[in-house]
């Protein structure tokens, strides 16, 4: 019998309109960053947050210039919620700082507000809070606690553009957050990131520090005389291209059909796996809207993750891990045990969320995990 195609975790969405945008951009002559397309870009995204923008090369660079934008180093500690891809507690170690990660709902799987403010400490410089998977971190009460210590709130916006908390779009709510438009995400770029903050003047010191510490050689052509750069900072080569920026500006156009189309297959998902027992679903949190980047099943303690994932692979239906517990990553060092995060690290299962499934592929999915889960309970 043929196997039937493989359903993929994920895949990006492009059409005739990002070839176009790319023709356009290959013909314009300008294809380094910080050129017109990254302009009109970081406009876009600045009406969509409501916030100033600058368009970086991924979403850990972003997060790397907004941590360097509150000036800390070796001795300030940062606390990073537990549950997500290590760029998050990288960006702190990049700086010199150390990352003190902290524990995370057991409903959302974003930063536990309470834990983050037991957490807080003499050297507690800032808060880096992550929308889980695409769902906003409690912003609302983060925010009152950062400002009640006099300390940052960064929010790791990798997988939330185009999510909301209380009405308002993600990044708008932090000191600075960081999108990725990594290929994995709602729109992408293949890799690209994007800096947003209320602060136009971290945006600016954040869009030098992109560009080697200094103005970038698009915005020095239009200057009068000949200008020549003084290198003063320690600057970063964090631009992101204007070829990417192109495709990145189409993507954000279908932003509200791939998140449409996203949230159709979730809602399905919800709907027909509700009744699966050894599995949990996951909560959407009050007030605040999911970008379903990810769909992650959370499988009892008594299921082999492995076994079901051997399963539903034989079936070619892709699936992976959840995210990382950054507290067991070596590269950290020695931490504190983090349990609801390392429960999630153990037992979570990604199946296939994208902008591209259709209601046969859902079927598959659902019809799938239900023959592999009544296997293994
Ligand atoms: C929560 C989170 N933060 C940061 C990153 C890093 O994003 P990028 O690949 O754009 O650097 C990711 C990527 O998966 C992520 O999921």
């Amino acid at each position: 019998m043929d196997q039937p195609e493989t359903i993929p975790l994920s895949r990006p969405t492009f059409g005739e309109e990002e070839l176009d945008a790319l023709r356009e951009v290959l013909d314009s002559g300008w294809v380094a960053g910080q050129g017109p397309r990254g302009r009109l870009l970081e406009e876009a995204f600045a009406e969509l947050c409501g916030v100033p923008a600058v368009a970086v090369a991924n979403c850990t660079a972003a997060l790397h210039l907004a941590l360097l934008g509150f000036d800390i180093g070796p001795g300030d500690e940062v606390l990073v919620a537990d549950y997500t891809y290590p760029a998050t507690g990288h960006s702190v170690l990049y700086t010199g700082a150390t990352p003190r990660f902290v524990d995370v709902r057991p409903d959302t799987w974003t930063i536990d507000v309470d834990a983050a403010a037991a957490a807080i400490g003499p050297r507690t410089v800032g808060i880096v809070a992550v929308d889980t998977l695409g769902q906003c971190a409690d912003l609302g009460p983060l925010g009152e606690l950062a400002a009640r210590h006099g300390i940052f709130l960064v929010e790791d916006a990798a997988c939330s553009v185009g999510a909301t908390y209380r009405g308002q779009p993600s990044g708008s709510l932090a000191d600075v957050a960081c999108f990725s438009l990594h290929a994995r995400k709602g729109i992408t770029s293949g890799e690209g990131g994007m800096l947003v903050s209320p602060d136009p003047e971290r945006v600016e010191r954040a869009r030098r520090l992109s560009c080697f510490g200094v103005e970038s050689a698009h915005a020095r052509q239009a200057a009068d005389g000949l200008p020549v750069p003084v290198f003063e900072a320690l600057g970063y080569n964090y631009k992101l291209s204007d070829i990417q920026a192109a495709v990145a500006l189409v993507q954000l156009g279908r932003l509200p059909d791939l998140l449409a189309a996203r949230r159709r297959v979730a809602a399905a998902y919800l709907e027909r796996l509700a009744d699966v027992p050894g599995v949990r679903l996951p909560v959407v949190g009050e007030e605040r809207d999911h970008t379903w980047q990810t769909f992650a099943l959370t499988l009892d303690p008594g299921v082999s993750r492995g076994a079901v994932a051997t399963e539903l692979r034989s079936v070619g239906v892709q699936v992976n891990i959840g995210t990382f517990a950054s507290h067991r990553q070596p590269v950290y060092g020695p931490q504190e045990p983090l349990p609801v995060s390392a429960g999630l690290f153990e037992r979570h299962l990604a199946v296939p969320m994208h902008a591209n499934l259709t209601e046969t592929d859902v079927d598959r999915v659902v019809d799938a995990v239900r023959t592999a889960l009544a296997r293994s309970v």
